[in-house]
């Protein structure tokens, strides 16, 4: 095989075969092929595209640079969820013991937060003690004690999408679809489990700014996923603003908590039950009374307390605080107009709760909470949002960042739907 033609073929928009793909995947990650050739292809992929056979391919590859958990170590029916990337979304913590609380097993590998989107394990991190780098006997043991377990990616599964997206992250690769297609279904697909939710945001704050691209990432991710054999729906959810009422890593802690105590954001938990609803239905976990159920009788969580307790955490330590807390206070009365998750997104990560290079360190603490939602009355003087703060940001950046941010209607304004479509 020789990179170049490779390289050549789709450059010059022909379809890449089966045995092509997989020894350019196989020649990337044992070394022999080298960054500036997986960065041409990468490149040549962005702008001529795969068929949804060479996408499936891809992802097969990519899985199978690495290992594949073998579905016969995780016990019962394996579900996961994943999320394309948001503002303030921290649906997988409470929606992972819910979903295990009803019956389902979720071994659920998550990410950190690149940019203006927040990661799940970044999240779990501001909980005293948490582990996301369990040992895989210890992931295992954590879903049989709990039927869930939140880790981080291990250096064994899809190791070629892990130096893939790497490089995509630095050569301007990464808004392809078959390339975020084969980078997340490769990492779903190793994790031994039967079926997947997909939750695709579409927004501002999102990868997709338009329902189109959406629409046309979640059918690229449902049939991947068929494809390989996989139960797979998708959900397209609005990220025009934030999810819920916090952004920030240890304030979306408590608001998780919030929902796991049945109380929090409608909009956090309405997508919550809808995530779960799904993953019983593709899982056909049979759930008497729903998942709302577990929410109300504390189930739910029980289930999360005892897996915090299996990765080492200590939910009952105080979660980091602020040093400072400063509203953001509205000119005028009216009514919420706009709440635009990219532009809160940028002020989250100059507060310091995000990354702008993998290798930044993040700050627990900060963030926002107290967001006002779309459509909300708003007096003058009262608070958009509360800035939590440890000093080390750019002030006037932060306020030219979050002055576009919120619009006021002096006319009602209708809440905006959160569910946009299912694509099955
Ligand atoms: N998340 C991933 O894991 N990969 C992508 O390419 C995009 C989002």
């Amino acid at each position: 095989m020789i990179p170049q033609w490779i390289i050549e073929k789709k450059r010059d928009g022909i379809e890449l075969g089966t045995k092509e793909i997989r020894a350019f995947i196989a020649g990337y990650t044992d070394g022999s092929i080298p960054d500036y050739q997986m960065s041409a292809l990468a490149m040549a992929i962005y702008f001529n595209g795969m068929n949804a056979r060479e996408t499936a391919d891809l992802t097969v590859a990519m899985m199978e640079s690495g290992s594949v958990i073998n579905p016969a170590r995780i016990p019962g029916v394996k579900v996961d969820k994943h999320s394309t990337g948001g503002i303030g979304d921290k649906i997988s913590i409470p929606l992972a013991p819910l979903v295990a609380s009803c019956g389902a097993t979720v071994p659920m590998i998550s990410g950190r937060g690149l940019g203006i989107t927040g990661g799940t394990l970044d999240k779990l991190e501001s909980i005293t003690g948490y582990r996301v780098g369990l040992s895989e006997t210890e992931f295992f043991q954590t879903l049989q004690t709990c039927g869930c377990s939140m880790i981080g990616q291990t250096a064994e599964i899809a190791p070629a999408d892990k130096k893939l997206y790497a490089l995509r992250d630095v050569t301007a690769t990464v808004p392809s679809i078959p390339l975020i297609v084969s980078s997340i279904m490769s990492k779903k697909m190793a994790e031994g489990i039967d079926a997947l939710v997909l939750d695709v945001k579409c927004g501002s704050g999102a990868f997709m700014g338009n329902i189109k691209d959406a629409r046309k990432l979640a059918r690229a991710l449902v049939d991947t996923g068929t494809a390989m054999g996989k139960k797979v729906v998708a959900l397209i959810t609005d990220m025009n603003q934030p999810l819920g009422r916090t952004v920030g890593n240890a304030l979306e802690i408590q608001e998780s908590l919030d929902i796991l105590n049945d109380t929090g954001p409608a909009d956090t938990r309405l997508l919550t039950l809808e995530l779960a609803k799904h993953m019983l239905i593709v899982g056909r976990v049979p759930s008497p009374g729903g998942a709302a159920a577990k929410l109300q009788d504390g189930s739910a969580l029980s289930t999360f307390r005892q897996m915090v307790a299996c990765h080492g955490g200590d939910l009952d330590a105080k979660l980091p605080i602020a040093k400072n807390q400063a509203p953001l206070p509205s000119p005028k009365s009216g009514y919420i107009s706009k709440a635009d998750a990219d532009a809160i997104g940028r002020a989250s990560l100059l507060l310091g709760a995000g990354r702008a290079k993998t290798t930044d360190t993040i700050d627990h603490a900060v963030g926002i909470s107290d967001l006002k939602k779309i459509s909300e009355p708003i007096e003058a003087g009262e608070p958009f949002c509360i800035l939590h703060t440890n000093g080390h940001e750019d002030e006037a950046a932060l306020f030219k960042t979050l002055e576009p941010a919120f619009e006021i209607s002096n006319d009602p304004v209708e809440p905006p739907p959160l569910i946009l479509e299912i694509i099955e």
